[in-house]
């Protein structure tokens, strides 16, 4: 095959959902479609249950989970299909934001009962962002959940996105009959079963009686008015205008009753876009282009504190990687070549000689590799669109064992080298550690991975940070002053960046108005745009 085959065959996406609305479920049902797992069950929630086990047991489990389940390869209808899988728990968002900066196209799961809820609307944020290409799944429809037009209207106002449905459900929770294929006008008749993946489509004239034979007459009468009204309203489907993230193609279906699913998998791999071209600081890269490149999206430690080796996931953007080839990290300005590289396919890590772009593969890294990492053969440049956001909550790091600074000071680099959260350091104050996240879970995290992998004790102390905010300006004089007379609220981030970090949004917003500057940024993206 050639590159531009291999190439043109990938759809990677991503799976994204409020926890519960069913992302586990239906990965797993489209694994079963196509082939890649035989029995429902396989695979496992990596969502953290409170409730038996302690805290970081079930962090160990899911960090277990998450390692096997990072990404997910079937082919179906001749298409390779790369799943990424984000994880299930709110905290660990920001895990989740830097994997959708590796995909090239999402499917949002929206449970039908509650609607658009708040991590869906957050999820579609950094997908507007990106213009990433979204399809929805609204799931659970064999409960009883809200009208169908509601959360269509609800969809557009929350998620700041134009919707179209693709297919309509006939009835909705116990008197569910079925949906109807507004694509290919055929319809499929529900039939509650979690097991089989077999369904019944017929295609129906829906003007005529044989649609009142199938459903009954009162539902064949609101199917006919409802698929006049959404002709009506909603314009035909556009695929450009999918493809740039403007409009949404909605399904409906029960994920757990393997319902609606073929539907959507039979779409995406006609709709979805394969590997797309990226921007990075100097250019965008195509592709197809002959030399590789790509860059480091997720680090996972290894679950075993005796070896210190971790796992970076590597997204190939051009070329082909080959396996012993030595390529260029660009950050370190330094040569590096792969021994083992490894693919997910069917499950299982297996060594590959060669990934092509949309491929995501994994590298045991000793240490080199940072998020956000690019690889070359050669070339200068550093792939954009992985930025860090303002942290939410924000705690000092205290050590509580004095003979084992060092082990900590490692320990924490490593960790936020990993993304598990993001480190500020204030120098002027004795180079204290103040450790951001986007939830509490975090710091359990941290504790307990610095004492059993780094064997150092610390605690967490609550400060008064609402928001860290990068700050440059063009006149170093004045950055200098402002640093100087702030001491106290300036911090480093671990690239050494300058960060700001307010009591406050009133704060901030004085800050901003009172120092015009000096420029704050809300993203670290900045740094490369301004050399760009
Ligand atoms: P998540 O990964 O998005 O967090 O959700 P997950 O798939 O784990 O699904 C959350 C719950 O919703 C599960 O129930 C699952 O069985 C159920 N579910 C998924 N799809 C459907 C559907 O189409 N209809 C209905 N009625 N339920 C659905 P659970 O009780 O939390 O777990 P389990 O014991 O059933 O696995």
């Amino acid at each position: 095959m050639t590159i531009q085959e291999e190439i043109h065959k990938r759809r990677t996406f991503g799976i994204i959902s409020h926890p519960d609305a069913g992302k586990t479920t239906l990965t797993e049902k489209l694994l079963l479609f196509g082939g890649a797992i035989q029995t429902a069950g396989a695979v496992k929630s990596n969502k953290i249950k409170k409730g038996a086990t302690s805290d970081f047991m079930e962090i160990e489990r899911q960090r277990g989970i998450s390692v096997a389940t990072s990404v997910m390869t079937l082919e179906y209808n001749n298409v390779l299909i790369n799943i990424l899988d984000t994880p299930g728990h709110k905290d660990f968002a920001e895990d989740t934001y830097r994997t959708l900066t590796a995909v090239d196209s999402v499917i949002l799961v929206i449970d039908c009962v509650k609607g658009v809820e708040e991590q869906t609307e957050r999820l579609m944020e950094v997908c507007r962002m990106r213009n990433t290409p979204v399809i929805i799944f609204i799931n659970k429809m064999d409960r009883e959940g809200q009208n169908p037009f509601d959360l269509l209207d609800e969809l557009e106002e929350k998620l700041g996105i134009n919707v179209r449905p693709l297919t309509w459900p006939i009835n909705i929770g116990q008197n569910f009959k079925g949906v109807y294929n507004l694509f290919d006008k055929s319809l499929n008749i529900f039939n509650p079963n979690k097991t089989k993946i077999e369904k019944e489509v017929v295609s129906v004239d829906i003007w005529t009686e044989e649609l009142d034979k199938q459903v009954g007459e009162r539902d064949a009468n609101q199917l006919r008015e409802d698929v006049e009204l959404i002709e009506g309203v909603y314009e035909p489907f556009d695929r450009e205008m999918y493809l740039q993230g403007y409009i949404a193609p909605v399904f409906f279906g029960s994920a757990v009753n393997n319902f609606g699913i073929q539907e959507l998998l039979d779409t995406f791999t006609e709709i979805a876009p394969s590997t797309q071209p990226r921007q990075t600081d100097v250019r965008v890269i195509e592709p197809t282009e002959k030399k590789f490149s790509g860059f480091v999206f997720k680090i996972h430690a290894n679950l075993d504190p005796k070896h210190r080796d971790r796992i970076a996931f590597l997204r190939i953007c051009s070329g082909t990687f080959e396996r012993n080839k030595f390529y260029k990290h660009v950050r370190l300005d330094k040569n590096m070549r792969f021994n083992n590289p490894y693919s997910f396919l069917a499950q299982a890590k297996e060594v590959i000689d060669e990934a092509f772009p949309g491929d995501v593969i994994g590298l045991y890294d000793t240490g080199n590799f940072k998020i956000g990492d690019t690889l070359t053969e050669g070339e200068v440049f550093q792939y954009q669109g992985i930025p860090s956001f303002s942290p939410e909550i924000f705690k000092e790091l205290i050590n509580l064992d004095p003979m084992k600074s060092k082990q900590l000071e490692k320990g924490i680099q490593q960790l936020t080298d990993e993304g598990v959260a993001q480190l500020f350091t204030q120098s002027q104050l004795g180079n204290r550690k103040i450790v951001g996240t986007v939830g509490d879970l975090q710091y359990e995290v941290i504790q307990y991975r610095l004492e059993h992998e780094y064997g150092a004790k610390c605690r967490f102390d609550h400060r008064d940070i609402a928001k860290a905010c990068w700050i440059t300006a063009t006149d170093q004089a004045k950055l200098n002053e402002f640093i100087r007379l702030k001491s106290q609220f300036v911090a480093t981030d671990k690239d050494g960046n300058y960060v700001f970090l307010a009591e406050s949004d009133w704060i901030l917003r004085m800050n901003i108005q009172n120092n015009p500057d000096i420029q704050f940024h809300f993203t670290s993206e900045f740094k490369r745009a301004v050399e760009a």
